[in-house]
C-alpha cells in the first residue's frame, strides 16, 4: 500500500465566480450581460448562501482543507468603496471552515477583476498594480490570524492568454504585446503581494505564513520526434510550466510551488513560424488517449514528470487542482486514482507534496464554457441548487480516511 505522509493536506477548490452567484460588480459578469460569451454565471451554485452547506460535505468526505476565492470586486465594487459587510462575509467563511476542521487556501486573485478596475485598463498598466495590493493588504490584515496558506494570482499565464492572445476571455483582446505586458505585471505584483503578506505577519508576530501561486502546468509530450517537435516541446516547457515560476523564485517570493495539472499537449509544429512553435498540436490522434468531455488528454504519467521537473527548486509543492469534468462518474474516479497514484510515486521520488487539492467541489460555471462541463465531487442540480454526492467523492473520501492508496 501507498502511505501519504502525514498532516497531508486533502480538499477540494472553488472560486468566487464560478460558484457564488450574482457578482454583478466584476468584468465578467458586464461581458456576460452584453452577451459576449455562451453562457451568463447568475445565481451559479448560491454558493454565497449555501457555503455553510457545501463545507458541511466537504467534512462528510474527510477533506481538512479548502480553496476557494475572495472576490475583490465584493470587496470594493467601486474604486476605493471597501465593504464591511463583504469583508463580514470573507471573516464568516474562513470560521466555518476552521469550525468544520477545514484548513482554509484562500485565492486572492482567480481571473476576475472590478469592472471600475478594467475600465482603467486592467492589467495592462503597471501603476494598476497599487489598486489590487491595496486589496490584498485590507484582506490579509482581515484574515492573518486565521489562514495560513495564500494564493496571490491563479494561473497568471492562462488568464493572460486567454484575456489578451487568444481573445475567449474578457477583455477579449488578440495582442501579443498586452499579453506579454500583463504577465509581467502580474509577476510584478505577486512579488509586492507576497511582501506586503508577509510583513502584515510579521508586524501582528504571527506564525510565517506560506505564500504562493497556482500555476498551471501542462505536459508537453512529441508527436514524432522531429527537431521542430523537440524545439517546440522544450521552448512550451520552459515559457509555459517554468518561466514564471522562476521569476518569481529569483526575487525569493515563493514559500510553495501551487500546481494546477490537468492534460498532456501533444506536441506537432509543421512550419517554423512562432505561433507553430508556440502553440500547434496534434490533430490527428496519434497516441490516443481517454479524454474529458472538453476533449482534453488524460495523463497522470505527466503529474509524475512535472513534479520530478519541480524538484530542483527545492520548494515544497501543493496540488492546489486536478480534475476532469465527465458526465461517467466511474471515469472521474479513474482520473482521481490514476493521478493520486503518479502523485505518491512523485512522493516516493523525493518531492515534498504538502497535499491535495481536486478541482471542483461542486459542478460549477466553466467560464466560457459555461455550465455543461461538469468537474464537481458534487453534483449541482441548478434548477434547485441540489445537491448530491458523487460515488467518486466517497471513494476520495476512502482513501482519505485511510491516508493511502
Ligand atoms: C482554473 C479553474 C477552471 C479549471 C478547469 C483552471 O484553469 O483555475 O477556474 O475551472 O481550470 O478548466
Amino acid at each position: 500500500m501507498n502511505k501519504f505522509p502525514q498532516a497531508f493536506l486533502w480538499g477540494a477548490a472553488t472560486a468566487a465566480h464560478q460558484v457564488e452567484g450574482q457578482n454583478i460588480y466584476n468584468d465578467w459578469w458586464q461581458a456576460e450581460q452584453e452577451h459576449l460569451l455562451k453562457e451568463a454565471s447568475n445565481s451559479a451554485c448560491k454558493h454565497y448562501e449555501l457555503y455553510p452547506e457545501d463545507f458541511t460535505i466537504a467534512r462528510q468526505l474527510n477533506h481538512n482543507c479548502h480553496r476557494f476565492s475572495i472576490e475583490w470586486s465584493r470587496i470594493e465594487p467601486q474604486e476605493g468603496n471597501f465593504q464591511a459587510s463583504e469583508i463580514e462575509h470573507y471573516r464568516k467563511v474562513v470560521a466555518d471552515l476552521r469550525s468544520k476542521g477545514l484548513e482554509p487556501v484562500v485565492t486572492l486573485h482567480h481571473f476576475t477583476n472590478p469592472v471600475w478596475f478594467s475600465r482603467k485598463g486592467g492589467w495592462t498598466k503597471f501603476k494598476q498594480q497599487k489598486y489590487f495590493l491595496r486589496f490584498v493588504d485590507r484582506m490579509v490584515r482581515e484574515l492573518a490570524g486565521q489562514v495560513k496558506f495564500w494564493i496571490t494570482i491563479n494561473e497568471p499565464l492562462v488568464y493572460s492568454s486567454h484575456s489578451y492572445f487568444l481573445g475567449v476571455w474578457p477583455p477579449k483582446e488578440h495582442s501579443l504585446f498586452k499579453t506579454i505586458k500583463v504577465t509581467l505585471n502580474l509577476a510584478g505584483t505577486h512579488i509586492k503581494a507576497y511582501r506586503i503578506i508577509h510583513g502584515i505577519y510579521r508586524q501582528k508576530n504571527l506564525t510565517k505564513p506560506m505564500v504562493g501561486i497556482a500555476a498551471n502546468l501542462q505536459a508537453f509530450e512529441i508527436c514524432q520526434p522531429t527537431l521542430k517537435n523537440k524545439l517546440a516541446a522544450c521552448l512550451r516547457d520552459k515559457l509555459y510550466n517554468f518561466y514564471f515560476i522562476e521569476k518569481i523564485l529569483h526575487r525569493k517570493t515563493l514559500d510553495y510551488i501551487g500546481v494546477n495539472y490537468y492534460s498532456r499537449n501533444l506536441v506537432d509544429v509543421n512550419n517554423w513560424g512562432i505561433r507553430g512553435l508556440l502553440s500547434q498540436t496534434c490533430q490527428f490522434n496519434h497516441h490516443p488517449l481517454p479524454k474529458n468531455s472538453l476533449g482534453w488528454d488524460i495523463y497522470p504519467e505527466g503529474l509524475f514528470k512535472l513534479l520530478m521537473a519541480l524538484k530542483k527548486y527545492k520548494l515544497p509543492v501543493l496540488i492546489t487542482e486536478n480534475g476532469i469534468c465527465t458526465e461517467d462518474d466511474n471515469l472521474r474516479w479513474d482520473y482521481i486514482y490514476r493521478h493520486l497514484l503518479q502523485l505518491h510515486r512523485a512522493i516516493a521520488g523525493g518531492v515534498e507534496v504538502l497535499g491535495y487539492i481536486y478541482w471542483s467541489l461542486i459542478d460549477n460555471f466553466e467560464w466560457d464554457k459555461g455550465f455543461s462541463p461538469r468537474f464537481g465531487l458534487v453534483h449541482i442540480d441548478y434548477q434547485n441548487q441540489k445537491r448530491s454526492v458523487k460515488q467518486s467523492a466517497m471513494q476520495l473520501a476512502e482513501v482519505i480516511k485511510k491516508g493511502e492508496i
